[in-house]
C-alpha cells in the first residue's frame, strides 16, 4: 500500500521515529511486518510466537478478520462523528459494555482513547461526584502515562517524573504474598488473616487521610506488569466495604486484566465485587483500534445530569474504534474466547509450575487465566531477584536475548516473565513457548549455581 522497501523500515525509523520509555539511541525494534493469530513476522520473515498479546491487548489474537472487516466498513460508511453526536456504533459499543460490565450495573460508557485518559475521567468523575480530592492507589500499580494516571501509578515510572504530576494521591501497599512486608517472619500466615492484615493496613491509612478527603480508591483488579498479584479471597470484597463504609468510591482498573485475560470478563468478576466506576482499553478493541472507556454506575453519572461534565476528547467514540470494539466483543462472545481462556487457565499454570520444578532460578510462578508470571531469582531462601527493583542484570538480558533469537517474544520486567498470550493460544502453543523458556531459564539457573 505504502511504497517503501523492507531493508528501509528500521533506518528511517532510527532517523524520525521517537519511541517511548526508551532511550532513542539505544532502540533496536523488531522490524515487524505481518501477524496471524498468535505470531507475527519480521522483514525478514522470522516468525515470533507471540508471548505478551504485543502490549498485552491483542487479545483474540492478530489478524482476525471480522474485525478487520468492521473497520473498513465503518471507515467507508463514516470514519468520525463530532463528540456531541450519536452514531450507531456509540449506541451498540455503550449497550455492548454496559451487558458485559460486572452484573451489568455500568450502564453509562465514556469512551476515551486508551487506558491513561479512561483512568484520568474516572478520576475526574470521582472527584466531582464525592466532592473530595484525594485518591488511594497502590505502590505496586500502572495506571497509565498522563499527569493524573502517573501519579495514581506506584511503580517507579511515576518517580521519574515527580513533581511535575497531579496531587492528591496517597498510595497504600499490595497484598504481595511471595514479599509481604508485614509477614517476613511468619510467612506460613493463614489467607484470613494475611488478608485482614491488608485490609487493615488500608484502613488505617483511609483514617489517617481523612475518609472526607478521599474521593476513590483506585486498583488494578489484578496487577499486571508489577507482578500478576491476585487478590486473596476476601480482599476485593474487603476493600468493597471500606469503600461503603466511608463514602469513597472504587474504581478498577480492568485495563489489562479485563476482555478474558483471567477467564472472566473482567478479573474483578472472581471476587463478585461491583466497582462504581471501571476503566478498560487494551483487550476492548484487542488493539485493533486504540479505545479506552470508562464504565460506570447510572447514579455517578447521575450526577453530570444537570451540570456538564467540563472534559472532553475530540476522538471520543471515534467511530472506527467502536466499529473494531464491537467486532471484538462479538468474536470473543461467538468464539467462546473468554470460556477458553479459563479453560487454559490450569494448563498454563501446571507448565509454569513445572518451570518452578526443574529450574533453581525459578521463585514463584503465578498465574490466573492466560495471565502469568516467572518471578526469577539468585537464592530461593533469600528470594533476591535476578535483577534488582527498576533494574536490568546480564542474565535477565541474556534470558530474553535468547527467546527472541529463538522466536520468543516475550516480556520481561526487572527480575520478571510475564506470559500474556492471545487468548486464543492452544495448549500445543503454549508448550511451544515454554521448550524455548525451559532452555532459557538454564542461563539464569547458572547465576543461582554460581552464587
Ligand atoms: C493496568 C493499566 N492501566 C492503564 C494503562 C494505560 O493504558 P494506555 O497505555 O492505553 O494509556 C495500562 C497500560 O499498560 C495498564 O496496564
Amino acid at each position: 500500500m505504502f511504497d517503501l522497501p523492507d531493508d528501509q523500515i528500521l533506518p528511517l525509523s532510527r532517523e524520525h521515529a521517537f519511541y517511548t520509555w526508551s532511550a532513542q539511541a539505544r532502540v533496536n525494534p523488531i522490524p515487524v511486518k505481518r501477524a496471524k493469530g498468535v505470531y507475527f513476522w519480521d522483514v525478514d520473515e522470522k516468525r515470533y510466537l507471540d508471548f505478551n498479546s504485543m502490549t498485552m491487548c491483542v487479545n483474540i489474537g492478530h489478524g482476525d478478520e471480522r474485525v478487520i472487516c468492521a473497520i473498513q466498513a465503518q471507515a467507508a460508511e463514516l470514519p468520525y462523528a463530532a463528540p456531541g453526536m450519536a452514531t450507531k456504533v456509540r449506541a451498540l459499543a455503550s449497550r455492548a459494555v454496559a451487558e458485559i460490565s460486572p452484573g451489568g450495573r455500568l450502564s453509562k460508557v465514556l469512551f476515551t482513547l486508551g487506558g491513561a485518559d479512561a483512568n484520568e475521567n474516572a478520576i475526574k468523575i470521582a472527584r466531582a461526584h464525592t466532592g473530595r480530592h484525594k485518591i488511594l492507589a497502590r505502590y505496586r500499580s500502572y495506571h497509565g502515562a498522563t499527569a493524573g494516571a502517573m501519579a495514581a501509578t506506584g511503580d517507579p515510572r511515576r518517580v521519574t517524573w515527580e513533581p511535575n504530576l497531579m496531587t492528591g494521591v496517597v498510595h497504600f501497599l499490595d497484598p504481595y504474598r511471595y514479599r509481604s512486608t508485614f509477614h517476613r517472619s511468619n510467612p506460613s500466615v493463614s489467607d484470613a488473616d494475611f488478608t485482614l492484615d491488608y485490609l487493615n493496613h488500608l484502613e488505617e491509612i483511609i483514617r489517617y487521610e481523612g475518609p472526607e478527603t478521599i474521593a476513590a480508591i483506585l486498583m488494578e483488579s489484578v496487577t499486571g506488569t508489577n507482578g500478576i498479584i491476585i487478590p486473596p479471597e476476601g480482599y476485593m470484597q474487603g476493600v468493597r466495604a471500606l469503600c461503603d463504609k466511608y463514602g469513597i468510591l472504587m474504581i478498577a482498573d480492568e485495563v489489562m486484566s479485563g476482555f478474558g485475560r483471567t477467564g472472566k470478563w473482567f478479573a474483578i468478576q472472581h471476587w463478585g465485587v461491583i466497582p462504581d466506576l471501571m476503566t478498560m482499553a487494551k483487550g476492548l478493541t484487542s488493539a485493533y483500534a486504540p479505545l479506552g472507556a470508562v464504565a460506570m454506575k447510572p447514579e455517578i453519572a447521575a450526577t453530570f445530569n444537570e451540570t456538564a461534565f467540563e472534559s472532553g476528547l475530540t476522538y471520543t467514540a471515534h467511530p472506527i474504534s467502536l466499529a473494531a470494539a464491537l467486532a471484538n466483543i462479538e468474536v470473543m462472545r461467538s468464539d467462546k474466547i473468554v470460556e477458553h481462556a479459563a479453560a487454559m487457565g490450569p494448563v498454563l499454570h501446571k507448565m509454569l509450575a513445572d518451570q518452578g520444578e526443574s529450574h533453581p532460578s525459578v521463585g514463584e510462578v503465578r498465574s490466573i487465566g492466560l495471565f502469568g508470571i516467572i518471578e526469577v531469582v539468585k537464592n530461593r531462601e533469600t528470594k533476591e531477584p535476578m535483577a534488582p527493583w527498576n533494574g536490568s542484570s546480564p542474565e535477565m538480558n541474556a534470558l530474553k536475548k535468547y527467546c527472541s533469537e529463538h522466536g520468543l517474544f516475550v516480556y520481561t520486567h526487572w527480575h520478571t516473565i510475564l506470559i500474556i498470550p492471545p487468548l486464543i493460544i492452544s495448549e500445543e502453543q503454549l508448550r511451544e513457548g515454554f521448550d524455548v523458556l525451559d532452555k532459557a531459564l538454564e542461563i539464569t539457573d547458572k547465576a543461582v549455581l554460581a552464587s
